[in-house]
């Protein structure tokens, strides 16, 4: 395993759209474990294939509870809205509001193949559609809203 080098807001590879794993290779397998190692080493909470320069429809999460690895995923349902603020591996300093849906159904297959699905809410939806930005070249920056009104950024 190794820790990757995280891609910067200005490299243009985190502008491309990201192509689907057709195949599960011995290469995109170690390609989950390096990025799930990254993410861990920079204290991250998600890690999209595109910020290690890799355009493969690859993500991590880690749910607090555990991580996720999903290999092309895909929003089913989406639901609610919330603003609440947000950071990015690749835009290290910089935080702002943005509105995600408050739930989502996501489905994708795990490094083993198997198709899965996960409901996920709140914070842990954010984390999942913001890291499914990055396979389509979108930054949470792109995304901005003004805080909403019943909070101050202190
Ligand atoms: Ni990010």
């Amino acid at each position: 395993m190794a820790v990757l080098e995280i891609r910067r807001e200005g490299d243009p590879v985190l502008r491309e759209v990201a192509k689907p794993v057709d195949r599960i290779t011995k290469n995109i397998k170690r390609l989950i474990k390096d990025m799930v190692q990254t993410m861990h080493a920079a204290d991250g909470v998600g890690l999209a294939a595109p910020q290690v320069g890799v355009l493969q429809r690859v993500i991590v999460v880690d749910t607090g509870d555990e991580v996720v690895a999903l290999i092309n995923p895909v929003i089913e349902q989406a639901s609610g809205a919330e603003i609440d603020v947000e950071g990015c591996l690749s835009i290290p300093g910089k935080r702002g509001y943005v509105s995600r849906a408050s739930r989502i159904v996501v489905s994708g297959l795990r490094p083993d193949g198997k198709p899965v699905r996960y409901t996920a809410e709140g914070f842990v939806a954010r984390i999942f559609q913001h890291e499914i930005d990055h396979l389509d070249g979108i930054l949470f920056t792109d995304k901005l809203v003004d805080a909403p009104s019943d909070s101050a950024m202190g």
